[in-house]
């Protein structure tokens, strides 16, 4: 067994926008968890990010809770890994500032997902949604991060990170560990929309139909998979160009199952789609029914949860402060003296 000293360091995060779907958990947390065992863990509810939409205070404050509330009913561990919100770290806001003035306008522009949300929020494209994933790189490269687990949208962020760690390394010495991106296999890093399987399933998207949410009730989840839009050819094959529908059904159900895609079309190819749907449902709320009834329990206890953040927030604050003193001095700016009292130098 690795001493935590020795693990690599893993750091990922989610956005307290609405209620997780699916794809976040196959693509994402389901991920986490599993990596706890063996890395040393940093998982945040990235509220600074989100508010780059507009967001209900109110509301807000309750998405964040639920958020934490279901990074641990779907196994996240507080006595293993952090866990925090990302707004109680002040050091993420301030990297994010000055990794801005190593990020190129260029950079920033050709981000796809930029492109996109523009178009969704044509009224408010703010300038923290250009700037968006720079705050991302902070994240990551406030804890010396080796591996980051993300659904396959967050590539190109992770790209970015990269090359801002370079450059700056190159400049001011070795600072920043360069971390790799980790997707999900298994077909559940791009989980897609049931009504448009063009497109990711999105937490976002308008339509009910469209997105199962971690959260939902067995009903509502079987409803949804019943209703999934699929085609006219009546055969079940692996073709995504052809049957996006089809082939997004058989990703969920080999990721709910733990299957490959050859054990996915030798189970279903003599087949119907009735059947692909109702089985591909039924694996679905065998993942998520533990995970919705635990998310209850914790819900129901909001002094515990928070005291859970409190902890998780007072971890990485002190990780962090050792990389913002290495970050400060390699740039030159003198130490003050109540922020960085004397401590022992070790890894951020
Ligand atoms: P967010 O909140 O949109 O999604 C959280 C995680 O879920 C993955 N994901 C998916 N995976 C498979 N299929 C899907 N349909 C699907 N939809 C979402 C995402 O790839 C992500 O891993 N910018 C990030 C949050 C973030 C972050 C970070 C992540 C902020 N700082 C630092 C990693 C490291 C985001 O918006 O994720």
């Amino acid at each position: 067994m690795q001493t935590i000293m020795n693990r690599p360091i893993v750091f990922s995060g989610a956005q307290p926008t609405g209620h997780l779907t699916l794809g976040n958990y196959l693509g994402a947390l389901r991920q986490w968890t599993a990596m706890q065992a063996d890395h040393d863990c940093i998982f945040c509810v990235v509220d600074l990010h989100a508010l780059t939409v507009r967001q209900d205070p109110v509301q807000f404050r309750e998405r964040i809770l639920d958020l934490a509330a279901l990074f641990l009913a779907s196994g996240i561990d507080p006595e293993q890994s952090v866990i925090f919100v990302q707004s109680h770290v002040p050091a993420h806001a301030e990297l994010a500032w000055l990794l801005s003035t190593f990020t190129m306008m260029g950079e920033l522009d050709r981000m796809t997902q930029f492109k996109d949300k523009s178009r969704s929020h044509a009224h408010n494209v703010n300038a923290g949604l250009f700037t968006y994933p720079v705050l991302m790189a902070a994240d990551i490269l406030l804890y010396g991060t080796h591996k980051v687990p993300v659904g396959e949208d967050q590539k190109q962020h992770l790209e970015l990170t990269r090359d801002v760690a370079v450059r700056f390394n190159g400049l001011h010495g070795t600072v920043f560990v360069v971390p790799e991106p980790l997707v999900t296999g298994g077909g559940a890093a791009r989980i897609k929309d049931l009504q448009e399987p063009t497109k990711k399933m999105s937490k976002t998207a308008e339509s009910d139909l469209a997105k199962v949410m971690i959260l939902d009730e067995p009903d509502a989840i079987m409803k949804k998979f019943k209703k999934a839009v699929t085609d006219s050819l009546g055969v079940i094959r692996d073709d995504e160009e052809q049957q996006p529908g089809v082939v997004n059904l058989l990703n969920i159900w080999r990721a709910a199952r733990g299957a490959t895609m050859e054990e996915a079309l030798a189970h279903f190819s003599h087949h119907q789609y009735g059947r692909l749907k109702v089985e591909t449902g039924e694996a679905v709320v065998a993942l998520l029914d533990p995970v919705r009834r635990r998310f209850q329990e914790l819900r129901s206890d909001p002094k515990e949860l928070e005291g859970i953040l409190a902890r998780g927030a007072d971890q990485a604050m002190e990780r962090a402060e050792r990389m913002m003193q290495k970050v400060l001095t390699a740039l030159g700016v003198p130490l003050q003296g109540s922020r960085f009292p004397i401590r022992e130098q070790g890894r951020p």
